[in-house]
C-alpha cells in the first residue's frame, strides 16, 4: 500500500484579549473544510488550532479586568474559544495554547539553538511599537490624526491608536540574512504564498529590505523567559509562530514532527507577512523545512472595513448559528465569498441563499427523493435497468463534480468546489422534472424505467452527501443514514464519491435537512 499523503493544516492562534467573532469563525471553518476533505480522502490529516496568550495586549486586558493574565486566558479559552469550536463543528485534532508547558519547553530548545548557532545577538531597539498589532512599526505604517482623541499623535494605520516609542536593550534575530533566501523561495516555489495579490505584496516588502528583528522585551514579564537572560521575555510573535512546530513535537518528538511537518498555514491576509517572512526565516535559521503553503484569505468587512475586535464591529457566530444552524453558517461563508477575496456579510444574502440553495435546492431534493423511494418502492432502492443518455449524463456529472471539486480544494478555491458540487444539485432537480417519476409510477409498463430513474436519483443524492460532508457534516450524516449508505458518510472516500454502490434501504428523514426559518434575522443586531 502506498504511504498516505500527509496533510497538516493550521489556523492562526487567536489572541485571547476578547471573544471570537465571525472573522475568526471564518478561518476555522475554512481550515476545517480543507481538513475534512483531506481526511475523507484518506490523507494523513492533522488540523491544529489554538490561542495566543502572551504579550502586552493580553497583559493589559487582564490588568484592566482585575485578573492575572493566566487566569484571564483560562477564562476566555474555556468560556469562548473552545466553545467556538463546538459551535462550528470543527474537527481539530489538537488545540495548543502558548501557555502550555509542551509549547514553552520546545520554544526554549528552538531559541537556544538559534542563539548557539549565532543567529541572535544583543543590541538596542529604538522605534515605534503598536500593542494592538504586537508589532514594531516603521513610519510608513503610521499616520498623524488631525482630530479626535489622538489629534496630533502618530497612530497605527490598522488600529487607529497611538503607538508607543520604545528604547530598550533587546535581543535581535538576524532576519536580514534571510532576505535573499526568502526571495529565492518565493521564486522557486511560486505557490508558496497565495493568493497572487498577497504574494506580490510580500515580495515587494521583502525586496525593499529586511531589518533584523527584535525578539525580546524587558519592560514587562508576561512571556517566555529568554533562557540565557532571565531579565527578558520573548517577543510574542516569535513565541506564537513556533506553535505550529511545537504542537507536533519540535525538539521533543522528532518522529512525529517529521510525520506532520511542514504545514499549510491558513491565515487572514492581515498576518500573512508574519507567516510568509518571519516564520520561514526562523525555520531556515533552525535548519528546518519552511511551511508548504501560506494562504492569506480575505476579510469579512463591515461598512467596507475589516470586522474587528478593537473596532467593536464583531458579530458573534452564535447570532447566526442560533437561527440558521451550524451547517448553514459553514455553507454560507464558504459559498458566498470567493476564498482569497474580501466579502461583506449580510442577513439578507444569508437568508436568501439559505432559502434558495439549502432549503429549496438541496434539502427539498433530498426530501423528494427519499419520499419517492418510500412511496413507489416501499423504501428499497431498486436496481437500475438499461440506461438512457439522460441517466448517463447524471453519472457523468457526478464524476465531473467529484473531480472538479477535488481540484478546486487543491487550489484552496473552496467556493469553486461548492459551485462544482452544486451543478449536481441542479442537474438532479432538472432530471426529476423531466423524467416525471410520478407519471411513470402510474403506468405498470414503465416499472423498469421508474426503477432506473429512482436508482439514478438516489445515487446522485448519495454522491452529494459524500461530497458535501466536509462542508455540512450534520445534514449529510442524516442524509447518508436515511438513504441507507454503508457506515458513516465521513468514512466514504471523497475523491471516489461518485463510485458508491447506491444500494440500500431508505428510511424517512425525521425532519427537513434545512427547515423553513420563520424569522431570518435576530430581533436585535
Ligand atoms: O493576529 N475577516 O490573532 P487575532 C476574516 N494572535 N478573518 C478575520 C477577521 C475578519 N474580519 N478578523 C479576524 C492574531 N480574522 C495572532 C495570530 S498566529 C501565530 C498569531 C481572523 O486574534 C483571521 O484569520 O488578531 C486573522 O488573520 C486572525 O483572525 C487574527 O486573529
Ligand atoms: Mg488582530
Amino acid at each position: 500500500m502506498a504511504a498516505r499523503k500527509p496533510f497538516y493544516i493550521a489556523t492562526p492562534i487567536f489572541y485571547v484579549n476578547d471573544v471570537p467573532h465571525i472573522g475568526h469563525a471564518y478561518t476555522e471553518v475554512a481550515a476545517d473544510v480543507l481538513a475534512r476533505w483531506h481526511r475523507q480522502a484518506g490523507d494523513d490529516t492533522w488540523l491544529l488550532t489554538g490561542t495566543d496568550e502572551h504579550g502586552q495586549k493580553i497583559l493589559r486586558t487582564a490588568v484592566a479586568n482585575d485578573s492575572s493574565p493566566k487566569a484571564w486566558a483560562d477564562k476566555l479559552v474555556n468560556t469562548s474559544w473552545k466553545p467556538l469550536l463546538e459551535t462550528l463543528n470543527i474537527s481539530n485534532d489538537d488545540f495548543i495554547r502558548t501557555t502550555d508547558e509542551r509549547h514553552e519547553t520546545a520554544v526554549l530548545i528552538f531559541l537556544q539553538k538559534l542563539y548557539d548557532d549565532g543567529f541572535i545577538y544583543s543590541g538596542e531597539y529604538e522605534g515605534y511599537y503598536c500593542v494592538g498589532c504586537e508589532e514594531y512599526k516603521q513610519l510608513d505604517d503610521l499616520m498623524e490624526t488631525p482630530d479626535g482623541d489622538y489629534a496630533g499623535q502618530l497612530v497605527c494605520k490598522i488600529h487607529g491608536r497611538p503607538v508607543e516609542i520604545l528604547k530598550e536593550k533587546n535581543y535581535f534575530f538576524r532576519m536580514s540574512d534571510f532576505q535573499q533566501p526568502l526571495l529565492d523561495l518565493y521564486e522557486s516555489q511560486p505557490d508558496f504564498i497565495q493568493p497572487e495579490s498577497v504574494r506580490n505584496e510580500i515580495i515587494q516588502f521583502v525586496k525593499s529590505g529586511l531589518d533584523d528583528l527584535s525578539i525580546s522585551r524587558s519592560s514587562f514579564d508576561w512571556g517566555i523567559t529568554i533562557p540565557w537572560d532571565p531579565t527578558h521575555v520573548l517577543y510574542v510573535w516569535f513565541d506564537a509562530l513556533l506553535n505550529y512546530a511545537t504542537a507536533v513535537g519540535y525538539g521533543v518528538d522528532r518522529e512525529n514532527f517529521d510525520r506532520r511537518w511542514p504545514a499549510v498555514q491558513l491565515v487572514g491576509k492581515d498576518i500573512a507577512r508574519f507567516h510568509a517572512v518571519i516564520w520561514p526565516a526562523m525555520l531556515m535559521a533552525a535548519g528546518e523545512k519552511v511551511p508548504s503553503r501560506v494562504f492569506g484569505h480575505g476579510w469579512l468587512l463591515v461598512g467596507g472595513e475589516k470586522m474587528s475586535k478593537s473596532k467593536l464591529t464583531g458579530i458573534a457566530p452564535e447570532q447566526i448559528t442560533d437561527t440558521f444552524g451550524v451547517d448553514a453558517f459553514r455553507y454560507y461563508f464558504m459559498r458566498a465569498i470567493g476564498f482569497g477575496s474580501d466579502g461583506s456579510f449580510s442577513w439578507e444574502d444569508l437568508a436568501a441563499r439559505y432559502q434558495a440553495e439549502l432549503a429549496n435546492g438541496f434539502g427539498n431534493l433530498a426530501s423528494r427523493v427519499i419520499a419517492m423511494i418510500g412511496r413507489y418502492r416501499d423504501g428499497v432502492v431498486p436496481a437500475a435497468g438499461a440506461l438512457t443518455p439522460a441517466d448517463e449524463a447524471i453519472r457523468a456529472t457526478e464524476q465531473r463534480a467529484t473531480d472538479d471539486a477535488d481540484a478546486a480544494i487543491e487550489r484552496f478555491a473552496i467556493h469553486e468546489a461548492l459551485a462544482s458540487i452544486w451543478t449536481l444539485v441542479e442537474e438532479l432537480n432538472g432530471y426529476i422534472t423531466i423524467q416525471e417519476p410520478w407519471a411513470l409510477s402510474k403506468d405498470p409498463a414503465k416499472a423498469e424505467r421508474l426503477d432506473t430513474v429512482l436508482a439514478t436519483i438516489v445515487h446522485g443524492l448519495g454522491t452529494l452527501a459524500v461530497l458535501l460532508s466536509p462542508f455540512i457534516p450534520d445534514a449529510t450524516e442524516k442524509l447518508w443514514a436515511s438513504i441507507g449508505g454503508d457506515g458513516t458518510v465521513q468514512q466514504q472516500d471523497v475523491r471516489a464519491a461518485w463510485l458508491w454502490t447506491g444500494t440500500g434501504t431508505v428510511t424517512p428523514l425525521e425532519s427537513s435537512l434545512f427547515p423553513r426559518i420563520e424569522q431570518p434575522e435576530p430581533a436585535v443586531v
